[in-house]
């Protein structure tokens, strides 16, 4: 019978494998965590003060752990050595390139991880997959470690990870179910248990959900899928809202009472942005295509096609409330991270927002309490923008305010202040719909909410 130490690596240390062995390790002390990566500079900045990811509550994790039982290392086949327990969290994003480009995932750093751990192990290993994945990648990494014949063997376990950024400390505290895929045979099981017995450290048994392999990996890409979806149906009604003197707020939360239907992710938004909802479900749709189910594929795609919708027609809205031209206008973008806490620009929806009123000649200053470096890194090539990180002083000499990001402090703003420092009339476009739009109108503002009527003064 095979013995694993439960000492347990992970390879790739982004916004999963950091905060998510981080956390192993914070509530393992008995175990040893190692965690590694190609980046030099991302291991590095996780061994530093000044964390790659900046998530509420991780510091914390980060420095009871670090040095005890939690290690950030570059030293990747030293470590698929010294442990039996491999999680691999690199990233799969959309291939960029030949067949499936633009909806298929990009397996390429998968395959890369599983073939240097066929090459630098020398007993049996548990090999998790944390990474999102199209279903039927554990065959194939099956495949790949079973063709070397040094009596080495390996259990494939799909472990997918359901934490949200801005709240992964909390998520991963307090998870709603841990997945554990698995083959049913006798090792298969016995490396589940492996796997259980760790998270069972914190989380109770009844929120481990065990099911065969394909169903989980299948199961992570279709949560996403439903959760996109729910912002894609709340957003398409927004549209009608508009158009009708509805309040999306008020359907929404006549919507969500039914407890069939529930009350949460129900905002109305600018769109979903981060860097898998888009990803996930182009993977789902590409796989329902590979499998000739294409009524299927239809079907989910309209999901991302109304969030690209939901984009332009904020741009639209802006440019229409503004007199049909935002030429040498200046707009304040209030927040550019695709969700609050987080400095996270992945997919934000304020990146295509940015580019659309660069395009149309605005003038595009932009505000984010975390997110100025990616944002200026995301923009590079657009001209005509500038970064302030005091809103107060972004906003000064500007005809619109248009909110990105729902952070906490962009409601707690002193807006008299800010309507006496702006261009008139002035504007506020409120895509988060997070501010008091009455108090707005009536400083002065004209104010143009999603999903709900505009207050203006003309
Ligand atoms: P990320 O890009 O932040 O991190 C991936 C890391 O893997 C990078 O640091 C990269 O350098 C490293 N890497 C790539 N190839 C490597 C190799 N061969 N050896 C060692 N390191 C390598 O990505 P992420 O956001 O952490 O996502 C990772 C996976 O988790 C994806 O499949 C994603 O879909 C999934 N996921 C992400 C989230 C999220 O909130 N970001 C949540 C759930 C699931
Ligand atoms: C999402 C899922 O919530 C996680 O369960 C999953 O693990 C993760 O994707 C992943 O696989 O990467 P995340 O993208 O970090 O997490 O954040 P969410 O809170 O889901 O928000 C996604 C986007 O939807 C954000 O742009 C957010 O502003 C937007 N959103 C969310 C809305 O527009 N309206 C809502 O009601 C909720």
């Amino acid at each position: 019978m095979t013995m694993y130490n439960t000492n347990i690596l992970c390879i790739g240390a982004g916004y999963v494998g950091g905060p998510t062995m981080a956390f192993i390790a914070y509530k393992c002390p008995h175990y040893r965590v190692t965690v590694v990566d190609v980046n030099r500079e991302r291991i590095a900045a996780w061994n530093s003060d000044s964390l790659p990811v900046y998530e509420p509550g991780l510091d914390k994790v980060v420095r009871t752990a670090r040095g005890r039982n939690l290690f950030f290392s570059t030293e990747i086949e030293k470590a698929i050595q010294e442990n039996d327990v491999i999680f691999v969290s690199v990233n799969t994003p959309t291939k960029t390139f030949g067949v499936g480009e633009g909806m298929a995932a990009d397996l390429q750093y998968w395959e890369r991880t599983a073939r240097q751990i066929l090459n630098h192990s020398s007993n049996s290993k548990i090999v998790i997959e944390k990474s999102t994945l199209p279903v039927k990648t554990a065959l194939a990494m099956e495949r790949i470690l079973k063709s070397n014949n040094n009596g080495v063997s390996f259990d494939i376990l799909s472990n997918p990870e359901f934490l949200a950024e801005g709240t992964a400390i909390a998520d991963l505290e307090n998870p709603d179910r841990v997945l554990i895929g698995s083959r049913d045979t006798e090792s298969g099981i016995r490396a589940r248990d492996v796997l259980v017995e760790i998270y069972l450290n914190w989380v109770p048994r009844e929120r481990i959900l065990t099911t065969n392999t394909w169903s989980s990996e299948l199961s992570k890409l279709v949560a996403n899928a439903f959760l996109a979806q729910r912002i894609s149906s709340i957003n398409a009604v927004s549209a009608l809202c508009e158009k009708t003197d509805a309040d999306i707020g008020e359907v929404a939360r006549a919507v969500g009472f039914d407890s069939r239907i529930g009350n949460r992710f129900l905002n109305a938004s600018i769109g979903f942005g981060g860097s898998c909802f888009k990803k996930d479900i182009l993977n789902l749709v590409y796989l329902c295509r590979t499998y000739g189910l294409e009524e299927v594929a239809d079907y989910w795609e309209r999901v991302v096609r109304i969030n690209e919708y939901q984009k332009e027609r904020f741009v639209l809205n802006m440019l229409n409330a503004m007199f049909n031209t935002l030429a040498g206008k200046r707009i304040c973008l209030l927040g550019f991270a695709f969700k609050a806490d987080t400095g996270d620009t992945r997919e934000a929806p304020a990146i295509y927002i940015a580019k659309r009123l660069a395009e149309e000649k605005a003038e595009v200053v932009i505000t984010d309490p975390k997110a100025l470096p990616n944002a200026m890194l995301d923009l590079n090539k657009v001209t005509g923008v500038t970064y302030e990180i005091d809103p107060y002083k972004a906003a000064e000499g500007c005809d619109a305010l248009a909110i990105m990001t729902e952070w906490g402090l962009y409601k707690g703003l002193d807006y008299r202040t800010i309507y006496d420092s702006m261009t008139k009339p002035a504007f506020v476009f409120d895509g988060r719909n997070i501010l008091d739009h009455q108090h707005l109108h009536e400083v002065g503002f004209n104010v143009f909410p999603i999903g709900k009527p505009a207050l203006a003064h003309f």
